[in-house]
Formats: C-alpha cells, sequence, structure tokens
C-alpha cells in the first residue's frame, strides 16, 4: 500500500517519536466525532501524515509554518500536484544524466533561480523539493538575508519526483487548512473538538550543538516561554495537546528551563536514537521530553 509521508527531508523530523507520541494520545482520540487536529510548527509533516491515515475520524486539520517556503510547498501538493509532478520530471531527467561537476553547476544555478523569490508557486515548489534532495544533508537554512545557502550535495542517485508520495499526500492534504505565520495564529482556526502537537524548534543543548536555523528568525528562550505560555491557554479552554522539545536537564541536571515552565503538565524523558553527530562515537541516546496535559503521571520510556 502506498503510504502518505514527508515530501521533504526536515531537520528534527518526528518519524523515531510517532509510537511514543501515540501513547499519550487521548483515550477517546479515535472514537471523537468532530475532530480537528491542529499542528503549529509542522516542518516535514511526519506526524501529521501518520495521523491522518491513521485516524480516519479527524475531519479537518489546520498546520502552520512560518517558512513560506515550505507552507508554499503543501499547497502546491494539495492544489497542484500533477503540475508540480511533471516540472520535476522534468528536473530529474535533466539533472540525472550530468556529471558531477555539471550536476554542481545546475544545482548552483538552480540554487539562484530560487533565490530570486520571484517565481510562481509550483515552481517555487519544484525548486524547493529539487533542492531539498540534493543539497548536503538534506538541510534547510538560510542566511541572515533569507536566502537558501546549503551548498551541493553529492549523492548518485537521489530521488527527485516521487511521484507516489506526492500524490498520496495530496489526496490527504484535501482536508487540511494551510497556514503560513506565527505559531499562535493557529488559535484563531479551530474546530468543535481540538487536538495540538506542537514540535517547536528545540531548545539547543550547547551554544554549538543544534541546528535552529529554519527560517531567519531565531526561537529563542524568550520565544519557548511565549510557547509555554500559549499551552496554558490551550489548556484553560479546554483542549488537549502534546509537546516535543529537547531535555536539557538530562545535559546538565541544574537546568530546570522546561520542568520549570511545564510544571503543571506531565513531562515525559524519552529516549530517541539521534543521528546528530558525525562522529559515530558521539552519537548516542539523548532523551527528549513529551510534554501533554492529558495526566500528570511522569513515567520514563524507552524507545528503539
Ligand atoms: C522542529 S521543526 C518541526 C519538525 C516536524 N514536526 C517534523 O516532523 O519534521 C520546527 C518548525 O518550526 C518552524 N518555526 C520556527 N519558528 C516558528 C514560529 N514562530 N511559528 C511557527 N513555526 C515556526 C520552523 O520553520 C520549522 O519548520
Amino acid at each position: 500500500m502506498i503510504k502518505a509521508k514527508p515530501f521533504v527531508k526536515w531537520v528534527g523530523g518526528k518519524t523515531q517519536l510517532i509510537a511514543e507520541v501515540e501513547k499519550l494520545l487521548p483515550d477517546d482520540f479515535s472514537s471523537c466525532k468532530e475532530l480537528t487536529y491542529i499542528e503549529p510548527f509542522v516542518g516535514g509533516g511526519a506526524v501529521l501524515f501518520w495521523i491522518l491515515q491513521k485516524y480516519p475520524n479527524i475531519v479537518r486539520a489546520v498546520i502552520n509554518d512560518i517558512n513560506p517556503d515550505l507552507t508554499t510547498a503543501y499547497k502546491t501538493i494539495k492544489y497542484n500536484s500533477r503540475e508540480l509532478i511533471e516540472m520535476l520530471l522534468k528536473i530529474q531527467s535533466e539533472y540525472l544524466v550530468l556529471n558531477e561537476e555539471k550536476r554542481k553547476k545546475y544545482y548552483l544555478d538552480k540554487r539562484s533561480q530560487f533565490n530570486t523569490k520571484e517565481l510562481g508557486c509550483v515552481e517555487n515548489t519544484a525548486l524547493f523539493i529539487y533542492l531539498n534532495r540534493t543539497c548536503f544533508n538534506g538541510l534547510y537554512r538560510v542566511n541572515s538575508k533569507g536566502l537558501f545557502n546549503v551548498p551541493f550535495g553529492s549523492y548518485a542517485n537521489p530521488k527527485i519526483c516521487d511521484e507516489q508520495t506526492i500524490l498520496a499526500d495530496s489526496e490527504l492534504l484535501q482536508r487540511v487548512d494551510i497556514l503560513t505565520g506565527d505559531f499562535s495564529d493557529t488559535i484563531n482556526h479551530i474546530g468543535k473538538n481540538n487536538f495540538f502537537y506542537f514540535d517547536p524548534p528545540y531548545k539547543p543543548l550547547s551554544a554549538t550543538s543544534s541546528f535552529n536555523s529554519y527560517s531567519k528568525e531565531d526561537f529563542n528562550d524568550k520565544e519557548q516561554v511565549r510557547l509555554g505560555e500559549f499551552c496554558r491557554r490551550i489548556d484553560q479552554l479546554g483542549y488537549s495537546f502534546i509537546l516535543s522539545n529537547s531535555d536539557v536537564k538530562g545535559k546538565n541536571p541544574q537546568d530546570d528551563f522546561f520542568d520549570e515552565l511545564y510544571e503543571q503538565f506531565e513531562i515525559q524523558r524519552v529516549f530517541a536514537t539521534r543521528m546528530v553527530n558525525a562522529n559515530a562515537e558521539k552519537r548516542g541516546k539523548l532523551t527528549e521530553l513529551l510534554i501533554t496535559n492529558q495526566s500528570k503521571k511522569v513515567k520514563y520510556v524507552e524507545t528503539i
């Protein structure tokens, strides 16, 4: 069976945490009628595509991200999937026949074209996906002017046009409203019964360790606190939420930043193996936080 899944590689993809997120869903999640699923930091959408396939009782979803190239891509896949596939197939056939040197030049040309920011939605999305598949490590990183600056990545046979994923995603996105902006705007798009999943940019574990530049705006501690306040508002309105973040206390036992910010909610520490370090010896198990207003229990769960 063809499955919908993320159409881009995105730092912080949540595929590895899905089983733990599922355990925290409200008991009546699958039987709840008129359920609206809201994801204010959608990124690659690993949880979105999984949850929409698994729970057909979600009548509507609302997704949001501050990155306009990303949300334009979701809209293009929703409304113009055939045109997008044609454009990606053309790029793929032009690119794959080239040798390494010519591929690099082709990549840099397309990157400059993308950075003109003067393209129509379909072309913008085709280049966004092409760059994601062929750039170094599938990163999305912009400079202070908002220009995409990831270098060329050398892959033998990158899949630039994944037609089946685009079509499966397009079908699911028909029941999704796509917003571009700040996470807090999602409150204006709620339905009758609402469930929020928050996956914000993680708080860095050290000054140099973490990648955190999806957009030219920084998601700093002040933003984390603003998100904490937003979660309390969601809770007061009677909606359920789950939020993931890094476990800064795992790195520094004195660091109570999240334990204090979310003290009224349940905080789980989940072990996840993350390929975050090129040095194999330093790639270990990191704990991540799953925070929810479902119950007050504290559990320790091991994944993988
Ligand atoms: C960790 S990623 C999400 C990962 C995603 N859930 C996945 O599985 O791939 C965080 C996202 O938040 C977005 N973002 C950063 N600041 C934001 C803000 N103030 N409001 C909404 N989105 C924001 C970034 O563009 C990025 O896509």
